[in-house]
Parts: C-alpha cells; sequence; structure tokens
C-alpha cells in the first residue's frame, strides 16, 4: 500500500512521462485573481493561459495544488472534523491541456492512470457525463469499455465546472469509486447520491467558454483541458478507507496530537482531532504562503481556523498551547513536497504559539459566559446574536467558533442579531472618529476604509497580483472614473505595492487592465495604518471604481530596495559592533538608489572603523544566510534580543527579521530587529555592501549613505574611471597613482618656494641670481626712496623684500605695491630705524591704500602693510606715497 506522499509523485510523474511540464503549487493567496479568497483548485494559477491572456512555454501541465476552502464562497469550514471528506487544506493533483489534447486524450490519460498505475479495478468504477454530452459518453464507452448504465449523465450544474462567476468553464465528466454496498449511498445522480459509498475521485473538465458576465459567455481561443483529484480522496481509496482521516497522512497528524495531549486518538476525542489535524495543515500553509491572523480578510479566515482549533485543544484538555508542538510532525510529512513549510517552520510555529497564548487569556472565560447563557435558555433553542457579538468582541470568539461549540448540544446561533450587533458598534465607532490632522482628506480615507475595509498587502510574497479597483480619489474626492492624462489616488483591495513605512520608500509600477488603460505609480501611502494609496497618472485609456486590474510593482527597483532595506539591518549591527552598543538607530531611509542610516554616536568614523563595517557587512552578505521572519508581541520580540526602535509605535504583533548565521556563543543570529519593511531572501542576494560618505546631522548624531549590489558596482566602477583617467593623464598605472600625485604636489611646492624667490630676486634687484644690483633708489630732496610695482607677488612676500630694500638703502624709505592675480593690491612701506621721527610707515602705507580704492592698514612705524580692491592704481598709489614723502621733506 502506497503512502501518500507516493500516490502524489506516481501522478506527477505519470503526466511528466506523458510530456506534462511539472508546474509547482501556487500560492494560496491567488495573485492572479481578485475575486478569489483562496486558491481553490489546480487550474486557478493557469487562468489566463485558458483564456490565452498569458502564454507558457508548454501546452501540457501537472500539479499538485495547495487548496485552501474556507470563508467565501466554497466553505467547507464548519463540516470539519465530523465528515469524512471535508478540509479546509486540501491537495489537488490535476494534469492540464492548453490547447492541446482535447476529451479522447484526457480520458485515457485518466483510465490508464487510475486503472494502470493506481491498479483499481473496473468493476469499483464509474462515470458521470454533462447530459448533452454525447462525444464523452461514446468515449468513455471506447475506452473504459463501460456499458451504458456505467456512464451517468447528468443535466445539472454538478457536471458544468466553473471557476468562480467568471473565468473559464466547461462540462465536466467526474469518475467515481464504489466503495462497496456495506456503505450506504448511492450512484450520483441517485436521491441518496450523497452517501459515502459512490465517492468523486476525479473530474476532467473540458474546457471550452470564457465566463464574462452573468450572461456573457464565449469561447476559449482553444478547446483544452483542466482535470482535479483529491489527492485525500484518492489516497483513502488505494489505503482501503472511506474516511480521509484514516490515510497514513492523518494519522501520523492525529497521532501526533493525541500524543501532546495524552489523550486517545479515537473515540471522545476523535473529532477534536481530526479539527485539529485538519486545521493545523490550512493554518501552517497560510502562513507560510504570507497570510497572518488579523481581524479582518484573509487574516480573520486564518484566525477563526486557528481559533476554532484552539478550542478542540482546550476540550482535550490541553493545559498549554498546543498546535505549535504538531509542526514538526507536519514538517515531516509534506516538508519534502512542498519546501515553503520548512522556509516558514519558525514563523509558522511562533504564530502558532502566539496565536494560542493570547486566546488562551480569554478562551477559559468566554465559555464560561457560553455556558451561563446556555444554561439560562435551559440547554436548548437559538442563542441571542448580542451574547454571540458579546463573545466575539469581549473573548475573541469568531462566529463559527461559537456556532461550534453549540453544535454538539444541537443549538445555534441568531446570526441577524449577531450582524445587527456588529452593525451598530460600527456605527458607533464612525461617530467616536475625530481625524487628525487635515481634517477634510483623513476623513475621506476614514470614510473609504470604512466602507471597504484595509487593503492587503501582498507584496512579502509576490511583485504582481490582480486587484479589484475599489475607489478613485480625485482632487480630493472619490470620482467614479478618470481619464488619460488624470492624476489620481487608487485604493485597490490587495496590492504587492508597499506603502511608505518604517523608513521604505513606496513602490513604484504599474497598474493596468486589458482594455488598455494604464496608470503609472509614481509613489504609494499607507493611510490610517492599513490603507494603501496608489498614486500617480493615468498615461492611457480609462478607469473606473470597481474594475478588476493588474498590478506590477516595478522589480527592479522592489529588488534594489530589498538589497538596500537587509544591508541597513546589516550595518546596524556592524555599528555596535565596531562602535559599541551605545549606537542605536536614529532614523533611516531605504530606497532604490541607496540607505541612509543615522545613529547615535558622539565622534566621526575614523577610516578603519568605516572599514571595519564594511567588511563585517560584506562578509554576513558572502555566508548567504537565509533571512528569516517571524510574528511575535512587541515584548516577546525585544526579549529574542530584537532591536526595537524607542517610542516608535508598535501593534499587537510585530514581524521579526532575523538575518545571518547564529553567534555560537548566544546562539542568536547575527541582527534580530522588528521591522515591516521588504527584504531579501538570502543575505547573498545583497551582493555589495559600500559606504559612500559618513558625516554629522546634529549633535551626537551621525549619518551614513550607502550603496549596495548594482549601485555598489557601479560606484567602484567611477571610482576606477577616475583613478584610471587620472593614472593616464600623469602617464602612470593607478598602482603609482598616489606616490605620483604626492610627489607633484611635493614638486609643487618646491617650484612656487622657487619662484618667490626668483620673483623676490627681481623685486629688489630687476635681475636675477645672487647677484642681483642694488635697487635703484629715487631721492626726493635727500630722502632716498625705494618704490617698486610688481605683478602676481602674493602679498605675503611683501614684507620681506621690504626688510631687504630697507638694508639695501641703509637710510630711507621702500615701498612695494602688487598687483595679486584675483586683480587686488597689496602694499607695504619700511621707513629705516633714523627716520621713523621723520616718517611713520603707517601714515605713508594708508596713502597707498587710499589710491588703491582700500581703507587703512596697519603696522609699526618702521614697517606697514595695507590692501586695496584695485590692482589697476598700483602707480597711482606710488606716486601718492612719494608726493607725500615730498610734501614731508618740503615742510
Ligand atoms: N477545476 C476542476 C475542479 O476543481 C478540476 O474540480
Amino acid at each position: 500500500m502506497s503512502g501518500l506522499n507516493d500516490i502524489r509523485a506516481t501522478f506527477l510523474d505519470y503526466f511528466a512521462g506523458q510530456g506534462h511540464e511539472p508546474v509547482s503549487s501556487a500560492s494560496l493567496v491567488p495573485a492572479n485573481d481578485p475575486t478569489l479568497l483562496f486558491t481553490n483548485a489546480g487550474m486557478v494559477q493557469f487562468k489566463n493561459v485558458f483564456t490565452g491572456a498569458e502564454k507558457r512555454p508548454y501546452s501540457r501541465a501537472v500539479s499538485s495544488q495547495k487548496c485552501v476552502r474556507a470563508g467565501g464562497k466554497h466553505n467547507d469550514l464548519d463540516n470539519v472534523g465530523y465528515t469524512a471528506r471535508h478540509h479546509t487544506f486540501f491537495e489537488m493533483l490535476g494534469n492540464f491541456s492548453f490547447g492541446d489534447y482535447f476529451k479522447a486524450e484526457a480520458i485515457e490519460f485518466a483510465w490508464t492512470l487510475i486503472t494502470k498505475e493506481f491498479g483499481i479495478p473496473k468493476d469499483r468504477l464509474l462515470a458521470t457525463v454533462y447530459a448533452d454530452d454525447d462525444e464523452a459518453f461514446e468515449l468513455w464507452k471506447k475506452i473504459a469499455g463501460f456499458s451504458d448504465s456505467k456512464i451517468i449523465r447528468i443535466p445539472t450544474s454538478d457536471n458544468f465546472w466553473s471557476m468562480g462567476d467568471t473565468g473559464p468553464c466547461g462540462p465536466c465528466s467526474e469518475i467515481f469509486f464504489d466503495h462497496g454496498d456495506h456503505i450506504p449511498g448511492g450512484p450520483p445522480g441517485s436521491p441518496d447520491e450523497d452517501g459515502d459509498r459512490f465517492i468523486e475521485i476525479w473530474n476532467l473538465v473540458f474546457m471550452q467558454f470564457d465566463q464574462l458576465g452573468p450572461d456573457e459567455r464565449v469561447p476559449l481561443p482553444k478547446p483544452s483541458i483542466d482535470t482535479g483529484m483529491g489527492l485525500e480522496r484518492i489516497t483513502a481509496v488505494l489505503q482501503g478507507t472511506h474516511d480521509n482521516y484514516e490515510t497514513d497522512l492523518f494519522r501520523a497528524l492525529i497521532e501526533a496530537s493525541a500524543h501532546a495531549s495524552h489523550t486517545e486518538p479515537k473515540g471522545t476525542h476523535g473529532v477534536s482531532h481530526r479539527v485539529i489535524a485538519d486545521h493545523l495543515r490550512s493554518s501552517s500553509f497560510l502562513i507560510a504562503d504570507g497570510v497572518l491572523p488579523s481581524n479582518e480578510g484573509r487574516g480573520y479566515v486564518l484566525r477563526r481556523i486557528m481559533r476554532r482549533a484552539m478550542r478542540h485543544a482546550q476540550l482535550l484538555g490541553a493545559r498549554d498551547p498546543l498546535m505549535w508542538k504538531l509542526v514538526p510532525a507536519l514538517v515531516q510529512q509534506m516538508g519534502a513536497a512542498y519546501p515553503e513549510l520548512v522556509r516558514a517552520q519558525s514563523l509558522i510555529t511562533e504564530t502558532l504559539k502566539l496565536e494560542e497564548t493570547r486566546f488562551r487569556e480569554t478562551l477559559a472565560r468566554g465559555l464560561k459566559l457560553l455556558d451561563e447563557e446556555v444554561g439560562a435558555q435551559g440547554g436548548a433553542g437559538t442563542l441571542a446574536g448580542e451574547t454571540a457579538f458579546k463573545l466575539y468582541d469581549t473573548y475573541g470568539f469568531p462566529l463559527d467558533l461559537t456556532q461550534d461549540a453549540l453544535r454538539g448540544r444541537g443549538m445555534d446561533v441568531d446570526v441577524e442579531g449577531f450582524n445587527k450587533a456588529m452593525e451598530r458598534q460600527r456605527a458607533e465607532a464612525r461617530k467616536a472618529w475625530s481625524g487628525s490632522g487635515e481634517q477634510a482628506t483623513d476623513a475621506l480615507w476614514f470614510e473609504l476604509r470604512e466602507e471597504h475595509g484595509a487593503s492587503e498587502f501582498l507584496g512579502y510574497e509576490t511583485e504582481t497580483a490582480e486587484g479589484k479597483l475599489q475607489a478613485i480619489v480625485k482632487d480630493g474626492a472619490a470620482v467614479s472614473e478618470i481619464k488619460a492624462g488624470d492624476e489620481a489616488q487608487l485604493i485597490i483591495n490587495q496590492t504587492p505595492f508597499y506603502g511608505e513605512s518604517g523608513g521604505q520608500a513606496g513602490d513604484t509600477g504599474l497598474v493596468f487592465t486589458g482594455e488598455g488603460a494604464e496608470f503609472t505609480v509614481t509613489d504609494t501611502q499607507k493611510k490610517l495604518g492599513d490603507l494603501v494609496i496608489h498614486i500617480g497618472t493615468l498615461t492611457r485609456g480609462a478607469l473606473k471604481a470597481g474594475e478588476v486590474v493588474e498590478l506590477q510593482v516595478d522589480s527592479g527597483r522592489r529588488t534594489a530596495t530589498r538589497a538596500n532595506h537587509s544591508a541597513t539591518h546589516l550595518v546596524h549591527e556592524a555599528l555596535r559592533r565596531v562602535l559599541g552598543d551605545h549606537v542605536t538607530q536614529k532614523g533611516s531611509l531605504v530606497n532604490a538608489e541607496r540607505l541612509r542610516f543615522d545613529f547615535s554616536h558622539p565622534k566621526a568614523m575614523s577610516d578603519e572603523e568605516i572599514a571595519a563595517v564594511e567588511a563585517i557587512v560584506n562578509d554576513q552578505i558572502r555566508k548567504n544566510a537565509e533571512v528569516a521572519t517571524r510574528v511575535m508581541t512587541p515584548d516577546a520580540a525585544i526579549e529574542a534580543g530584537a532591536l526595537a526602535l524607542f517610542g516608535e509605535k508598535y501593534g499587537e504583533e510585530v514581524r521579526v527579521l532575523s538575518m545571518g548565521l547564529p553567534d555560537e556563543e548566544s546562539g542568536r543570529p547575527y541582527s534580530v530587529e522588528l521591522c515591516g519593511g521588504t527584504h531579501v531572501r538570502r543575505l547573498g542576494d545583497i551582493a555589495l555592501f559600500k559606504i559612500v560618505s559618513e558625516g554629522a546631522v546634529g549633535s551626537g548624531v551621525r549619518r551614513i549613505e550607502a550603496l549596495t549590489g548594482e549601485g555598489a558596482r557601479r560606484y567602484l566602477i567611477h571610482q576606477e574611471e577616475i583613478a584610471r583617467d587620472a593614472a593616464a593623464a600623469l602617464k602612470v598605472t593607478p598602482d603609482d597613482l598616489p606616490a605620483r600625485v604626492l610627489s607633484l604636489v611635493e614638486e609643487r611646492k618646491r617650484l612656487e618656494r622657487e619662484l618667490a624667490e626668483a620673483k623676490k630676486k627681481l623685486a629688489l634687484g630687476g635681475g636675477g641670481g645672487a647677484s642681483a644690483a642694488p635697487q635703484e633708489a629715487e631721492d626726493l630732496g635727500g630722502v632716498k626712496l625705494i618704490a617698486r610695482k610688481l605683478d602676481g607677488v602674493n602679498p605675503k612676500e611683501l614684507r620681506g623684500l621690504v626688510d631687504e630694500a630697507k638694508k639695501q638703502v641703509g637710510s630711507g624709505i621702500a615701498v612695494f605695491v602688487t598687483a595679486t592675480e584675483d586683480g587686488k593690491a597689496g602694499i607695504a612701506v619700511g621707513v629705516t630705524d633714523d627716520m621713523t621721527d621723520r616718517y611713520s610707515a603707517v601714515d605713508l602705507v594708508r596713502v597707498g591704500s587710499e589710491a588703491l580704492g582700500g581703507k587703512g592698514g596697519g603696522g609699526r612705524p618702521d614697517m606697514a602693510q595695507a590692501g586695496g580692491p584695485d590692482g589697476s592704481k598700483a602707480d597711482a598709489a606710488l606716486d601718492a606715497i612719494r608726493s607725500a614723502v615730498k610734501a614731508a621733506v618740503a615742510a
């Protein structure tokens, strides 16, 4: 007898051998269909391939698809645990033809597989066809050799399969297994067909149409095939039981549940174990696909499933949270076929533990209240809606949990009364809301949030999705339609776009429709915590509220942003290791171009410290560990060593990002931080890290800017180009560049010195060399004056020149004016000591400075200096001083 895992493998191998491409199961959260709550059939991921909107490199495929039927249209939740075949989670095996083969081959393949590969005897099988499908009828006769009585024509929608209100559809043919007359039940189409004897094991859908709306159905481009076989059912058949919960996989899970709760697997507690085994699967797979318990949408369906199981854990008498203890058993059974389960194991474990710990705080009191109310009602009838609402509101009892708790007593709930109580509470909340800040737009967002609920963020798992355009806001008001050229803000029920938060920039990308509308998203923002606003311009076509739209995040930018965000966590920890534990985050900004990280540290980082931080971060990148996400309460997270931002408001549950291999001593990963941003899968995805600047942003706060991946590579290439160009200009290799530049700087200094020397000599003697002739002194009525105009000499040199000239003249006055390179002027006047009683250098320099358009000047009677704005007046300055000297002689 084969185990469930072998049966799955046999199916996949058989069709792979028939030219079918094995395709992995798609996520339980359908990225390509906003009308579906969860993936509920194998064909969901191929929807657009059937309609021709999407092309794939193959025309035959085979898969084993994870499916959830809970909440929404197909809701099996209420029955799970009480029947032999209801599940919230199951696997659908399917083979698909996209315009390749059709009915004959589909029936042929199915027949061969079940009778030859699986070895099911022909006499235990029968088939149904859609009432007027003679072709299928004849094919069954021919291929299976069935007599007419074994092929049942069904005129109802049971044999016309459609995905939902819209989408691909067609007549179908189902294969039934007869468990034998010891089990009650009649053949399909008979009054007692719902019994357990005749079980549908495989549905072959002859896909021929695309349902566009309630009254509009068009043919598919080519007739196609979609089949679905419940793995749990076929396993039951092949393992000789009619009860799915008696198969190897479920027995293992039920064993684990019985073991952990110290109860018997069957008997009194049988139902509870079945509920737990089933709900463990759906909860774990949903969490692995990015759904987390919440109070809305998919998250709330998950919470309902989890809490329903948790009540049953309590019925088993479990004193502590139980569900999380069963995760290893599940991973052991299913981890090989679904690696995502292994990847998310810690996230699943902690999410289950947290939810059960939290729910246990109110579960017992809620059940007590329920008991009292039931007692007061005499243990029969319908529970008041108000009471069910109180259980919901105060004790966290989802409605179906209360219904499940009453089921054993034969009671139900006044659902209408429950809904009324819920609506009343919403109305009160609306009244109490008083807004903040920008009242008008805030109020609009609040109203839209009330009407449509939170936007579901799919972006941890995917960059593309379909969504329902719930509202369009233009110029601050909701509108029903926009046209090309309009700027607007879009609210969409589910979105892969990340709204700016936690320092991570909002995503950019495209929102478009098959009808040619194209909206360029230039920014994404969050309002009221969980409403995502896509901001941009409609560049083509028209968009109407209510339409289904495709969303596509700019993948290149998102990938770069992810790398920058993860690198920010790495750099935070590296700074703490290099600089000390006083380093705390003071702010950060992460976008596709770069990352910026502000942190407390009293002084500039040295080059060595920067290099050490870079080395640590790059070492982590090269080690390429997986990045793990968990969900915890903020307190538990901080206890686990997570770095949190002081003063930041965190919700009841937080995402905790762990990066890097565990430390040998502490066992903790390299970095643990609270973070809602998007991150790389493995640290190697960051590729490269480079700090490009370090500086101050305030007292005690430093800022690092850095690049990763392609940005860092380009930066380094640019640096290399600079070095190469500089080296080429200097005709050396880049390696020799620093030595060459240093020697050039030295040489320049030397040349400047020599030049200054030469100019000085020139100024003093009019010629070069040490033997320069003495200055020619003018004689102004007995007073000797050396007066020279210089060009381009640094004013700082003037003083030395004046001293030299004073020595040469022996007794007299020396004046030097220089017109500097920037067109200004410097002037210095020296008076030999024997003449300072008659002339003051200070007075004379003022005269010169005035002529140069300046004011003042300073010094002593024997040496004074000044400047002036106009170098072209150098001669006038000398003349003014001459006149002043002459005037004094005359006096
Ligand atoms: N899509 C078909 C089903 O879900 C095969 O039954």
